[in-house]
């Protein structure tokens, strides 16, 4: 495969809902750069694992899944949310609750998985540049990225935002039930052995808390074109 290490890529990490999808889009949008939602590659697999009914222990089986996952981004045209196809169908909407945010979580952690689905991440490595979202952009796949940052905000107002987010697109969540499973995410995303989330060594902190987007993007902005 031909990778593009010319490329400049912008990494930006951190906690579910601190707002990195947000922000990756707006920022992507501003520079004309390419976007890589990685998480949605990894929900994408947990959603095609439980339909093929897999049993998450069985680590072949699931990597085996990952090596032939038929998986297409499609831009709506109309402004929307990139939609997400999986072997032909559009999953997009399965793949937001926080029951795939969990399968996602389980399987990301098994190193032959993260492994398997590297090469698709990758690839989205092309001109004039790339803004990776996730949890290991910075430290694993892309760690040669021109520019590094680790977004994150209080457990609290990520609980919030993904209730606002979710409640928006008519799903039935409490914020109590949305901090727990939050919570459980983050610490076995932080835990694992494995691409565990943390900070690039050279990545720029930005906390998001009480900051509007718009000064979030601009920060990232300023950060991107002074590297
Ligand atoms: O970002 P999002 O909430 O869509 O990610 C879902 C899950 O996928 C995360 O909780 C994490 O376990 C996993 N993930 C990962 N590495 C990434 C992106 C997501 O392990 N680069």
């Amino acid at each position: 495969m031909t990778t593009h290490t010319d490329v400049p890529v912008l990494a930006i990490d951190g906690p579910s809902g601190a707002g990195k999808g947000t922000i990756a889009r707006a920022v992507a949008g501003a520079l004309g750069w390419h976007l890589l939602d990685s998480g949605a590659i990894y929900r994408a697999l947990g959603y095609a694992a439980g339909l093929r009914e897999l049993d998450v222990a069985d680590v072949g089986a699931v990597a085996r899944c990952a090596m032939d996952l038929r998986l297409e981004f499609r831009d709506p045209g109309d402004g929307g949310d990139t939609r997400v196809i999986i072997d032909g169908v559009d999953a997009t909407d399965a793949l937001r609750t926080e029951t795939a945010g969990a399968a996602a979580s389980a399987i990301a952690a098994l190193p032959e998985v993260r492994k398997a689905l590297l090469d698709k991440q990758l690839a989205f490595r092309q001109a004039p540049g790339l803004v990776a979202d996730g949890r290991d952009m910075g430290t694993v796949v892309f760690p040669d990225a021109r520019t590094k940052v680790f977004l994150t905000a209080s457990p609290a107002e990520r609980a919030e935002r993904r209730y606002k987010q979710l409640k928006a697109k008519g799903l039935d969540v409490t914020l109590a039930s949305l901090l727990h499973e939050i919570e459980l995410r983050d610490a076995r995303d932080a835990s694992r052995s494995v691409a565990p989330l943390r900070p690039a060594a050279d990545a720029v902190v930005i906390d998001s808390t009480g900051q509007p987007v718009a000064a979030v993007v601009d920060s990232v902005l300023a950060l991107v074109r002074k590297d």
